[in-house]
This record gives structure tokens, sequence and C-alpha cells, in this order.
């Protein structure tokens, strides 16, 4: 059996944070966002954080109206944030943790910790119609927590992996796939469907492009770097060929 089609979620985040370095209003996301799904994104990813340091609420509010794909709202697990994606009413949404201090996501989300919250979120977001994940770190423990949650998707944190590629720590860069590698596997045996995403570039979604039980990349910071090198059409076309191209050797 072939593996399925792995899609590409286009994260916009970081042209709001280039808009919002001058307060204007370019460049605009919403613009990018359609650039994108015309380059031959699946779909448009955005996180709009508690501190609004990219993403704002009436950007939210425009994808949802003008894009032709489907909307991935990434958003902490607080009631707040609950409130607008029920208003907002995304195709997906993607509960991740959140740290005002942190530059990024930083990790995964403690699922088995906050698991009855979780639940009751989940559980209220997919009665309204979205596709719930939640972003875990690839273990085995936060799977089961996911499991047990009801979640029909996880978003498995690749950053450790790539950052350990950045700094040349090939040994840890190993371990850390491999644990994408189990952790995707195992994804599948729960039924839960398994999407991927963090600092990922070009090497690095080739090659998890052959885990056959990855569905879904999320890609942001590195399409909006390379979109000022070569364009954010030609960027988007280039992960795609990557993606695709890793694809064959899931085949
Ligand atoms: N997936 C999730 C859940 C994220 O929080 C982020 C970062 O906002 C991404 C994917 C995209 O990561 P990057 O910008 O490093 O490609």
């Amino acid at each position: 059996m072939s593996a399925p089609f792995l899609r590409l979620g286009v994260n916009i985040d970081h042209v709001a944070t280039v808009r919002n370095a001058r307060g204007g209003a370019v460049p605009d996301p919403v613009r990018a966002a359609l650039l994108a799904i015309e380059a031959g994104a699946d779909g448009i990813t955005a996180h709009l954080r508690e501190d609004r340091r990219h993403i704002r609420d009436e950007d939210m509010a425009r994808l949802k109206r003008e894009i032709s794909r489907p909307l991935n709202f990434e958003m902490a697990a607080t009631d707040e944030m609950v409130a607008i994606a029920l208003h907002t009413r995304p195709h997906a949404s993607c509960l991740v943790p959140e740290k005002r201090s942190e530059r990024t996501t930083e990790g995964g989300l403690d699922v088995a910790g906050a698991h009855d919250r979780l639940k009751v979120i989940t559980t209220e977001l997919a009665r309204a119609g979205m596709r719930v994940s939640l972003f875990i770190e690839p273990s085995l423990d936060a799977l089961e927590a996911a499991k047990s949650i009801g979640a029909p998707v996880v978003e498995l944190h690749t950053g450790a992996w790539c950052d350990a590629l950045t700094h040349g720590q090939q040994e840890k860069a190993d371990h850390e796939f491999g644990r994408i590698r189990v952790a995707a596997a195992r994804a599948a045996e729960l039924g839960i469907e398994c999407h991927a995403g963090h600092g990922l570039d070009y090497a690095t979604a080739r090659k998890i492009a052959s885990l056959p039980q990855v569905v879904e990349l999320n890609i942001g910071h590195f399409l909006i770097g390379e979109a000022i090198f070569v364009g954010l059409g030609e960027a988007i076309r280039r992960m795609r060929a990557a993606m695709d191209e890793g694809r064959r050797v899931a085949g």
C-alpha cells in the first residue's frame, strides 16, 4: 500500500512579526496566506499567542473569511483562546503549551499533567466541528495520554531533532529522529492521525516525509526566511518538491 498524501500547512506567523516590527499594515499575513495557497499549500496555520506578538485577532477573522483552504488555529489551552476558536470556527485547532518568555513553542504539552482540562477543551472544540490536535513531544507516554483524552490528531514536536542537526550533534539527532519514528508508528496503532512540525527545513521535511504515518507537516519560520531569498511561492514549491521526494521513499 502506498503512503497517504502528505499535506503541507504553511504557518504565516512571521509575516505578522515583520509587519508588527513597524506597527503598520504590511506585510499582510492574509496576502501571504493567499499566495501560499496559490503556490501549493494545503492549509494555513496561524498561532494567536496570548501576547499577540505576531498574529492578531483580526488576522484570524480575516484568514477564516478570505482563504479557500483549511485554517489551522494554534492556540494555548485557555478560556480566552477557546472562546475565540468557538467564535472563529477554523477547520482545525492545535493545542500548544505557551510561555510568555519563550521565543517559540519550546516543548510539547504536558498531556498527562493537564489531562482533565485538555480533555474538556478537546471535547468542546471537537463538538463545535474542529479537528483537534495536541502538540506533543514524540514520546509514548504523551501518545497514551493523548489517546486517553480522545484526541483524534497529534502533532509531534520536531524541534529537538532539528536543533540537534543545526548544532552538528549527529548522534543526538539520530536519537531524536528515532523517537519521532517510533511515536509516528505508535500513533497509527492507536488510531491517532499524526502530524509533525517545528524547525523543519527542506532537508528535514524530506526526511520526515519518509515516515508513512505522518500525513501533515506545519512549517513556518524556515519558509518565511527562504521567501526573502527566493520568494514565498518558490520556497513553497521547493518545499513541496522536497516532501514529495521524501514520500517516494515511503511509498
Ligand atoms: N507546529 C506548531 C504546533 C508550532 O507551534 C509551530 C511554531 O509556531 C510550528 C508548527 C511551525 O514551526 P516553525 O515556525 O519552526 O516551522
